[in-house]
């Protein structure tokens, strides 16, 4: 039969691949990877029943706006559905380079390289310009793109404690001053939702030769004034070297920025092999992040809603005597401690119709097992009563 034709493992990592146990346990509770047949709005719909999405990254609403949809479609419209091919070998478009100068004068730097997706760009960050002889300060909850980044150079890694800079310090203590150090850290940590104490990682850093890399993913179009992002909320725009990040999140496209000098835009677009040998972002992805980007700066109540939207539902959390990890921020884990216990709060939220995701050991440090939520400005008054609902339910059954 054919079924068995394709099911017979071919050689051993066939079999690893059909045996392993992770995947069975993911198949069998079947927390990720879900498919919905539609989307509404705030809501997702999945065999026939409507969940409030609570785990999406779109903080401004943004995905479904009508200037977002037009300018993707004008994009194709204008030049077709892809470049095909990596813009150092069949060039850049217009609209590659204005979103670049566009984003890059927004967020307060010179300069700008755009890509595919934020998770090219954040890796190319750390790939590009740490070599061997470079120590790499990273601290230790950041996102998978950097390490997969850090994982290619040669440099020496030496880690730090989470978003704490007195222990930066000590691990500085160790090494020359003089020595070349890249420090790699988040401006928004999207498990924990908090804000990268960047002033004083910075301070920690002083007369130690220290270059610094900011992923702001998840602070961009959220934090500091307008939604310039987490190095603009703190003014230390000029004090971080590299801002990097992704435009699949407030900007509600896909794509990803490097931001930074001009000499070291152009020393990625040299040396970065992910730029070097990965096609350009398209025209509706690159459309879309320029009229989101238009519209943050033309429609500040986007920005104002997701806040006010956030401020209640941790309210609500914290009333319900639910631990958020002191989030500060619209990205809001529910720590749950276990993993049976996130897997049956999950599930609850579920039953009651609200979308969520679960993240465990080791994707998150042991203990701190969590529900991963978001708000997002596009969340009705309704949808946060179907959520505070949920929430009261979930809470009872664990
Ligand atoms: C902190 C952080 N950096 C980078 C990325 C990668 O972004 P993208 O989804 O655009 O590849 C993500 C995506 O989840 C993220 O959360």
């Amino acid at each position: 039969m054919l079924s068995n034709f394709f099911s017979k493992p071919k050689n051993s990592i066939a079999k690893r691949c059909r045996d392993d146990e992770v995947t069975r346990l993911r198949k069998r509770y079947n927390p990720y990877y879900h498919t919905f047949e539609r989307q509404n709005g705030s809501r997702v719909i999945r065999d026939g029943k409507e969940y409030v999405m609570l785990c999406s990254n779109d903080y401004l609403g943004l995905s479904h706006h009508p200037k977002v949809i037009e300018a993707a479609k004008q994009g194709l419209d204008d030049w077709g559905s892809s470049t095909t091919g990596a813009r150092l070998a069949n060039g850049s478009r217009k609209y590659h380079t204005e979103l670049e100068e566009k984003f890059a004068a927004f967020i307060g730097k010179e300069a700008c390289h755009i890509s595919v997706a934020g998770y090219i760009s954040c890796m190319s960050s750390v790939q590009s310009f740490a070599q061997k002889g470079d120590i790499v300060l990273v601290d230790k909850n950041v996102h998978s793109s950097l390490w997969a980044g850090i994982g290619l150079t040669q440099a020496q890694v030496e880690r730090f404690a989470h978003n704490n800079p007195a222990d930066l310090k000590e691990v500085l203590s160790f090494e020359k001053p003089e020595a070349p150090k890249i420090v790699v850290f988040e401006g928004v940590y999207s498990m924990e939702g908090h804000i990268g104490r960047v002033p004083e990682i910075i301070e920690v850093c002083r007369d130690q030769n220290c270059f610094f890399i900011m992923d702001d993913a998840h602070g961009f179009g959220v934090m500091g004034p307008g939604g310039r992002g987490t190095a603009a909320h703190f003014g230390v725009q000029d004090e971080v070297d590299v801002i990097t990040g992704s435009f699949s999140k407030s900007l509600s496209s896909t794509g990803g920025f490097v931001a930074g000098s001009k000499d070291i835009i152009e020393y990625l677009r040299t040396h970065s092999k992910q730029t070097i040998f990965s096609a350009a972002i398209s025209p509706p992805q690159a459309y879309a992040a320029s009229a989101s980007l238009d519209i943050l700066q033309n429609e500040p109540e986007h920005h104002k809603r997701l806040w006010e939207n956030t401020n209640r539902y941790k309210e609500m959390l914290r009333n319900l005597g639910l631990d958020i990890w002191d989030s500060e921020t619209p990205a809001v884990p529910i720590i749950m401690g276990q993993k049976e216990k996130a897997y049956r709060f999950w599930q609850a939220l579920l039953e009651k119709g609200v979308f969520s995701i679960m993240s465990i050991a080791p994707a998150v440090p042991p203990g701190k097992d969590l529900i991963r939520t978001s708000m997002s400005a596009r969340h009705t008054e309704e949808d946060l009563e179907i959520v505070a609902e949920a929430m009261a339910y979930a809470v009872k059954k664990i």
